[in-house]
This record gives structure tokens, sequence and C-alpha cells, in this order.
């Protein structure tokens, strides 16, 4: 018989991040892009939920650690692809480098997808307002291209609001595109409405979300028949500045809506865009 020493093995560590590959990018902007990565199998989202994105530390500048930043996966979630909307801030530590991803370039990818911008959240209603700002519509292009949202409510609004009119990405794809999508087309013609608002040069429609809900506006451009939004039948998901936030949740909270969170849906719910 031979005695075997029993050497312990280390317990395998877990890479923290998947690395994914860049499929595509496309500029708005020179403020604004778009990208896709890879998505890995055993990758599971909620269509609203955001994950952390980040680059590979530059070994040759000294750099240890990856820079991560949150973003919401603009993809739904049964998509083959993760589709991201940023903005790129020149000293921004992230951004003024993903700025300038390639196809085939690595991704840093977060492991635990996560958020409240989820239709599990909202209580049951008729009518789902999905307001955001900037690069805050990125949720809304996971919700909205998710049959759930059709199936949970009549009617769909995805608002955004932005400075120039430039500045309406995706504006293609809400007036258009989407109604040829195999899995949402029928329900967005019938149920979807986008209502795109600009703050700072002549557009179709004018104003901020706070002041178009304020002199009820918003409720005769979409035909409802209220000038207030209705606690009954109303629901809301908000994703912007921090201001946009409070200022248009203290309206809703006034006309009567309660927040939500995951463990307790509610009328609406909140997040803030992320930058950097
Ligand atoms: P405004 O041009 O009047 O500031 P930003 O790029 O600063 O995040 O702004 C995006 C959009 O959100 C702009 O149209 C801006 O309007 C609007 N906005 C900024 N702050 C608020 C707020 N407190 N309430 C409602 N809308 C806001």
């Amino acid at each position: 018989m031979t005695a075997t020493a029993t050497v312990p093995t280390p317990p395998v560590k877990e890479a923290p991040h998947h690395v994914e590959k860049v499929l595509w990018v496309k500029h708005w902007t020179d403020r604004l892009f778009s990208f896709a990565i890879t998505r890995p199998a055993s990758l599971r989202f909620r269509s609203g939920e955001f994950v952390m994105i980040g680059l590979p530390p530059r070994e040759e500048l000294g750099e240890k650690k990856p820079i991560l930043r949150a973003y919401s996966v603009a993809s739904p979630h049964f998509a083959e692809e993760l589709e991201f909307f940023s903005i790129k801030v020149p000293d921004g530590p992230l951004t003024s480098r993903l700025q300038l991803i390639q196809e085939g370039d690595e991704v840093l990818l977060g492991k635990k997808p996560t958020g409240t911008l989820v239709l599990d959240a909202v209580r049951p209603g008729k009518r789902l307002f999905l307001f955001g700002t900037g690069t805050g519509l990125a949720p809304w292009l996971s919700v909205a291209r998710d049959p759930d949202a059709y199936a949970r409510f009549e009617r769909v609004i995805v608002a955004h609001g932005v400075r120039e009119v430039q500045e309406l990405a995706y504006r293609d794809l809400f007036t258009a595109e989407i109604h040829d999508d195999p899995l949402v087309g029928d329900e967005a013609k019938a149920q979807l409405t986008y209502y795109p608002t600009v703050t700072r040069e002549p557009f179709e429609r004018q104003g901020r979300f706070t002041d178009l809900i304020t002199s009820g506006q918003i409720f005769r451009d979409l035909g409802l028949d209220q000038v207030k939004f209705d606690p009954e039948h109303d629901r809301a998901m908000l994703c912007g500045s921090m201001a946009m936030i409070k200022d248009t949740a203290a309206l809703l909270e006034a006309h009567g809506l309660k927040e939500g969170s995951n463990a307790d849906p509610g009328d609406f719910v909140i997040e803030r865009a992320f930058v950097g």
C-alpha cells in the first residue's frame, strides 16, 4: 500500500466578468452612440434591467482594475445580442475609451443584471408611460420590444425628452422599424405611441415632461379624456437625470400614484440613467 499525500486543491476562482465581443457600433452624434456585444449563454435578465459594462485594464499603462459602469440593456430579454445606448463623456473614465470601440473588440460584462424598471415592479393597469431623458431611453428599447409589455397593457407610451432634435436617437425604430418587428410589430402598431419632445430648439413638440404633464398637454396629445394621471389605470417608469426623476416622480405622487419596487410593486418605478 502506498500512502498518498492529499494536497488540497485551491478553489477555482471564477472570473468576475464575462469577456464578450463587440458586434457593431453606431454613432448617433458626437455625444451619443450605441453598440452591441455577444451574449453569454448563461446570462439571464429581465427586460429593463441594467448590468455592469467595462473595458479590460491596459496593463501597459499600469492599470490593474477594469473600469465598469452600469448600463441598461437596450435589448429585450430574449435577444441573441446585447445592445447598449451610451453617452460619450470626453473626460469620462469609461466612455472616453468606450466610444472608440470597434467590431471585434473585447468588452467586459457583469454577471448579475438587476434593476427596478421591469414590468414585474408595476401593478397591472391600462396604460404604461415610459419616460426617458437622454440615454434614459435605453430601458424602453428593451421593454417596448418585449411582447409582455403589450400583453399587460392596452397602451404603451414611449416618451423621449432631449435638448436637441439630433439627440432623438432611435426615432426611426419607434416611428417605423418596430412596426415590422416579427414579434411585436402588430402590437406596436396598435398599442405603442412614440412621444418625443425637444427643449432647446424648434420641434413638432417642445417642453419638459414636467411642463407637458402640468399643462395637461400630454393627455390631450394622447387623445385621453383625462388631464391628470389616473391612479387606477396609469403606470409609469422613469429613467434619466436625477432632477428629471425627482420632479416627475413628485408630479406622479401628487396625482396619487405610488412608487413601487421589485419586492412591492407599485404604480411607478424609477432608476437614474447612468453616466461616466
Ligand atoms: P432642458 O433643456 O429644459 O434642461 P439633460 O441632457 O440635461 O439630461 O436633459 C435631457 C432633457 O431632460 C432635456 O430636454 C432637459 O430639459 C430635460 N430636463 C432636465 N431637467 C429636467 C427636470 N428637472 N424635469 C424635467 N425635464 C428635465
